[in-house]
């Protein structure tokens, strides 16, 4: 077959007029840190996932550290989480002090397997973190149904979830606290920036304090006509505000975030389907209960290459690729600082070496998936 000569990446963000006009009115406005703008994003989120309350936050990442500080997580705690996610889970885990406790996940679709976590459960546990993987819900009812057995917090890691439903629920609305990534390969995007559904209200007002400085008020009302500049802080607080700016970019974003999941699913039936009759590879499976999908990876796993050859192929083929993720029990500072905690995690293991992220993005083309699946079919036939 012919190489390409444009490179296709692995993700980029479907930026549009609306999205330009939206940030543009914002520069204008004279009001660019957060304000309104940021206000509206929020409540875009409420009315998302039934939450009573969102906090729009500069990354998924503050979300976590927020969340976890606010529930005064630190020594001697600990906080099962799959060890197949994004590191930044088990770094605001280690830096709060806390342990992560590692469960082992599905091979088929990469989340969490549920059925062990009671075990892993101690008197010191305090919370559950599930991620939606790839877009595909955790199983919410039997990780809400142990939550609530035994007390705990559920953090919905829901970086990969905007459209995300499980049982008609959006990923967001069961209730305890979710965190959602805006992060450029998102399914919807700020630059950069998060937003946690929460629907405690002792939680929010504290996570809202920790948000920005400690300070009660917030800026644009302590800086408007008649406004108050002067302020007290009761406890020290973060800076993770998300600026007005990069709030006017996820609203428009978010007017889209069916049509672009729509074009999403419709990519990856495609790959399903171009993919099909390639026995050495194995295909994402979808969870046995009912959901709708967020379509935000197409992880494959390959069984006949090394994974590293195989990358190098794809780039000769001018083709992107995305690894979701390196397992978090892996790597060096978690296998130094928890290494006698970890169990065995069978399935993590053996889908790590295989996985690989191919490039999924609304505005990639149905002859782009095409031109992957045939690349694949070649770089097999001489591999
Ligand atoms: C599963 C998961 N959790 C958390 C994050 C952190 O998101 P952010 O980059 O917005 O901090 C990511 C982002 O890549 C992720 O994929």
């Amino acid at each position: 077959m012919k190489i390409r000569e444009e490179f296709l990446p692995f993700s980029r963000p479907s930026i549009g007029e609306a999205e330009i006009n939206k940030v543009v009115t914002c520069l204008k406005s004279g009001w660019i840190t957060t304000g309104a703008l940021s206000q509206e994003f929020e409540e875009k989120f409420c009315a998302l996932t039934a939450a009573k309350d969102a906090i729009a936050l500069n990354s998924a990442t503050a979300g976590m550290h927020l969340t976890l500080s606010a529930l005064n997580i630190g020594a001697g705690d600990e906080i099962i989480t799959p060890s197949l996610t994004f590191a930044s889970t088990v770094n605001m885990i280690a830096l709060r002090g806390a342990t992560p406790v590692f469960i082992d996940v599905d091979y088929g679709t990469l989340n969490m397997n549920p059925e062990l976590i009671e075990e892993a459960i101690t008197p010191r546990t305090k919370a559950i973190i599930p991620v939606h993987f790839a877009g595909a819900p955790a199983d919410m009812d039997k990780i809400n149904k142990l939550a609530q057995k035994h007390n705990l917090i559920v953090i919905e890691d829901a970086a990969h979830a905007v459209g995300t439903y499980y049982k008609g629920i959006s990923a967001g609305g069961f209730g305890n606290i979710a965190i959602f990534s805006f992060h450029p390969i998102k399914n919807i995007t700020t630059g950069e920036g998060g937003m946690i559904t929460i629907s405690d209200p002792l939680l929010t007002k504290k996570i809202r304090l920790l948000r920005f400085h400690g300070i009660e008020r917030d800026a644009w009302k302590r800086y408007g006509k008649g406004g108050n500049p002067a302020y007290d802080i009761a406890e020290p607080g973060y800076k993770y505000n998300l600026p007005d700016m990069l709030a006017a970019l996820g609203l428009a974003q978010f007017e889209r975030w069916p049509e672009l999941n729509h074009r999403r699913a419709h990519l990856a039936e495609l790959y399903n389907e171009g993919l099909a009759e390639i026995s050495d590879i194995d295909l994402p499976q979808i969870p046995a209960y009912e959901h709708t999908h967020a379509w935000h990876l197409y992880i494959i796993k390959m069984l006949k290459l090394d994974r590293e050859k195989f990358m190098n192929k794809l780039a000769e083929y001018n083709i992107g690729y995305g690894l979701h993720f390196p397992p978090t029990h892996l790597l060096k500072y978690v296998q130094e600082k928890y290494r006698a905690k970890i169990g065995p995690l069978r399935e993590t293991d053996r889908a790590a070496g295989k996985i690989i992220s191919l490039p999924l993005f609304p505005d990639m083309q149905d002859d782009d998936v095409q031109y992957v699946c045939d690349a694949i079919k070649e770089i097999l036939s001489h591999g």
